[in-house]
């Protein structure tokens, strides 16, 4: 595919404005064994790939900010043998041309060269803490420019984390990656309707699965954006459910939290359905109360809101839902006070997504939750997880129910970009209605 390198030198710019001076040093991801002769699949560093657009492995930005800017890619040389192997290699000189830098070298000069970039640079930024073997390398090139003190040369003082500056940058996303996500969004959802139509009894959880992965990759994802969660009953109340290997049961709900990667971006959906395409009564309550949480979370995520205003509105109408369920005693406010709500809901209402699933950037600054402005993105998750227990009514166990969608803070209120994956009992009901009624 056609890379635009424009976005990217953007963004590079901007963090070289930043910077002020200095010198930034930002690798990629390391490719990582699956076991003998076999890798994961290769994921690049997102930091990376947000300044880059560069997709290939042992690659590194060197970014160069003071009177005489630079922007230089150091990766690997062409290898025609290697090639046959492991595929296309952009080598230094096409990989400079197609994504515009300054300069590009073969990643094994990286260390001779950055002993010369680095000299008379006050500050070094590097991802500090992010990989160890990384850190003493940079520490020991440094070492190498203060061995250069009699030829006037000196070595950074300062060494400052770039992720503080990078995680700030990404929080806000522009047009380009609105799109990006939409269509991810999009894929997710066309994967949970096509979930809700595979679901039947005695179906097992990992066919629920294929039918996820098959829409992600047949719509164009590059893969799942974290492991496909597929939890029938009571599996519904493991927040991290991986099994995926149980069979549906006639009258469970099945709890289906998937999203796919697209561009580097990812979606993050969760739906919950009852198996047979009915919702039990008792069922019904609980999901029409999570919804309204939802709807609550959803209403509150907008221009000037704080960050935890979704949450805080989601928590009293799951407050008051678990007094009416007989699920805690006494008023919304003690509910709230004492936390008893956490015993059926125990996680936040939501994370910022982008590039990563939980994606980075403040919830806080200055110890004041953060307003939500334009350009946020973000899940809204409210759950509620009854399991079965001698002190809640038989009708309640093995309930868990968690509806999530992703939302962007336009200027007048939110984008919600997986409306398109049904939610309401109705909508769900009539989509699982089967054989489908002319
Ligand atoms: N799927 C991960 C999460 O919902 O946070
Ligand atoms: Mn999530
Ligand atoms: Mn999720």
């Amino acid at each position: 595919m056609a890379v635009d390198p424009a976005p990217y030198a953007k963004r590079r710019a901007h963090l070289i404005s930043l910077m002020r001076r200095g010198i930034a040093v930002i690798p990629t991801a390391p490719e990582v064994m699956r076991n003998g002769g076999t890798r994961y699949p290769y994921r690049f560093d997102s930091h990376f790939h947000y300044l880059t657009g560069f997709g290939e492995p042992e690659a590194v930005l060197v970014l160069v900010a003071g009177d005489a800017t630079q922007s230089i890619l150091f990766c690997r040389e062409k290898n025609v043998g290697r090639e046959v192997w492991d595929g296309f290699r952009h080598g230094p000189d096409a990989a400079r041309e197609i994504f515009g830098f300054d300069a590009a070298f073969p990643v094994a000069q990286l260390d001779e060269k950055l002993v010369e970039l680095m000299g008379n640079q006050p500050v070094l930024f590097c991802p500090v803490g992010r990989d160890a073997a990384w850190d003493a390398r940079l520490l020991g090139l440094r070492n190498c420019v203060r061995e250069k003190v009699r030829s006037g040369i000196s070595a950074p003082d300062e060494i400052r984390d770039v992720r503080t500056v990078l995680d700030e940058m990404r929080l806000i996303k522009g047009g380009g990656e609105l799109a990006i996500m939409r269509r991810a969004a999009t894929i997710s959802a066309g994967a949970h309707i096509r979930a809700m139509r595979a679901a039947r009894p005695g179906r097992m959880e990992y066919e629920i699965e294929a039918e996820l992965l098959h829409e992600f990759y047949r719509c164009g994802a590059q893969s799942p954006a974290y492991p496909c969660i597929v939890a029938g009953g009571g599996n519904g109340c493991v927040l991290h459910y991986a099994g995926n290997n149980a069979a549906l049961e006639d009258g469970d709900l099945l709890l289906v939290d998937a999203g796919c990667e697209v561009e580097g971006y990812a979606a993050d959906i969760t739906r919950t359905f009852p198996v047979n395409g009915r919702f039990g009564a008792a069922q019904k309550d609980v999901y029409e109360m999570v919804l309204a949480a939802q709807n609550a979370a959803i209403a509150a995520a907008r221009p000037g809101m704080r960050w935890n205003d979704p949450h805080d509105a989601a928590l009293r109408v799951i407050a008051r839902g678990l007094i009416d369920l007989g699920l805690c005693g006494g008023s919304t406010d003690s509910v709230l006070e004492s936390e008893s709500y956490k015993r059926y809901y125990m996680h936040r209402t939501g994370h910022w997504l982008g590039m990563d699933v939980h994606d980075v950037g403040a919830c806080k600054m200055e110890g004041e939750w953060r307003i939500l402005q334009p350009g946020m993105t973000f899940t809204v998750e409210p759950g509620c997880y009854i399991r079965a227990a001698d002190d809640v009514p038989q009708a309640l166990w093995n309930i868990g129910v968690r509806i999530e969608d992703d939302v962007a803070i336009t200027a007048e209120g939110c984008e919600v970009l997986t409306e398109a994956a049904p939610k309401t009992v109705a909508a769900i009901e009539e989509l699982m209605r089967w054989p489908p009624e002319s």
